[in-house]
């Protein structure tokens, strides 16, 4: 009986593995998406996991009151970027990782990066590259984005490292609450909608999707005691 006990769990530990296999690869992709915060004059980066010789990605500058997507990328003070009076929007820098050392360190002196893969001559609203065909040879590539503006600025970034695999559409943020004119007569409140728009899953850039894979650990954990619990109910009852 207990060797039948031991037997169906295993099997059914079997299963919930391999369920999640699928998963867990799909999230060691060097594939990232979210929503970015970068205070003004500072600095957002992210790099890819692997050594890679492909980067696509797609930014966009947004006005939301939503949060930033945690864990997605990296604030630094940076190398303070130039002034563009009037022009509106960030800067971003495809480089190596040499490049985001020396884009990062405020002491440095200059930085390289992939004039053809940035948005580095003016501020831009929307920045989308491509490397394709890929490089010939592999490197940790990074992305760069620095804020010229005198105000925090948040922005969506949908990028990929890996050749073969497009980033994911934009996330679409709530747009920002703008005061009108009208007062809101306090009689008439309306009831607050959930306006936590629907996004695309995350992947993080600090952790490349570790909390999911933890989270889906946790699952099959609970799942595992829940099994066990049943399990040894039906056998204290059956030998009863
Ligand atoms: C980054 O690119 C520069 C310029 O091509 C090169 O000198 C440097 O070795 C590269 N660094 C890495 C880590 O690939
Ligand atoms: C609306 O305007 C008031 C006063 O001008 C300001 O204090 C408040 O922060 C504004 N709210 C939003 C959501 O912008």
């Amino acid at each position: 009986m207990i060797n039948n006990n031991l037997v169906i769990i295993f099997v059914l530990a079997f299963f919930l593995t391999l369920q999640n296999i699928p998963t867990l690869k799909a999230q060691q992709d060097d594939v990232y998406s979210g929503l970015g915060a970068i205070p003004s004059a500072q600095t957002w980066y992210i790099c890819s996991k692997q050594e890679t010789n492909y980067i696509n990605y797609k930014m966009k500058v947004v006005e939301t009151d939503q949060t930033p997507t945690q864990n997605f990328g990296i604030n630094v003070q940076g190398n303070h970027p130039l002034q563009y009076p009037g022009i509106l929007g960030l800067l971003t820098y495809a480089t190596n990782f040499t490049g985001i050392q020396l884009f990062i360190d405020p002491q440095a002196k200059f930085s390289i990066y992939w004039s053809d893969l940035s948005c580095f001559d003016f501020p831009a609203l929307e920045c989308n590259r491509v490397k394709d065909p890929p490089f010939e040879a592999k490197t940790i590539i990074c992305l760069g984005i620095s804020n010229p503006q005198n105000t925090e600025q948040k922005f969506t970034l949908s990028i990929s490292f890996v050749y073969g695999v497009l980033p994911l559409p934009l996330p679409t943020v709530s747009p920002k609450q703008t005061n009108t004119t009208s007062s809101i007569p306090s009689t008439s409140k309306s009831t607050p909608t959930n306006d936590i728009p629907e996004n695309p899953p995350f992947f993080y850039a600090t952790n490349n999707g570790f909390s999911n894979v933890m989270s889906n650990i946790n699952i099959i954990r609970l799942l595992l005691i829940i099994v066990v619990v049943l399990l040894s109910t039906i056998f204290i009852i059956s030998n009863n």
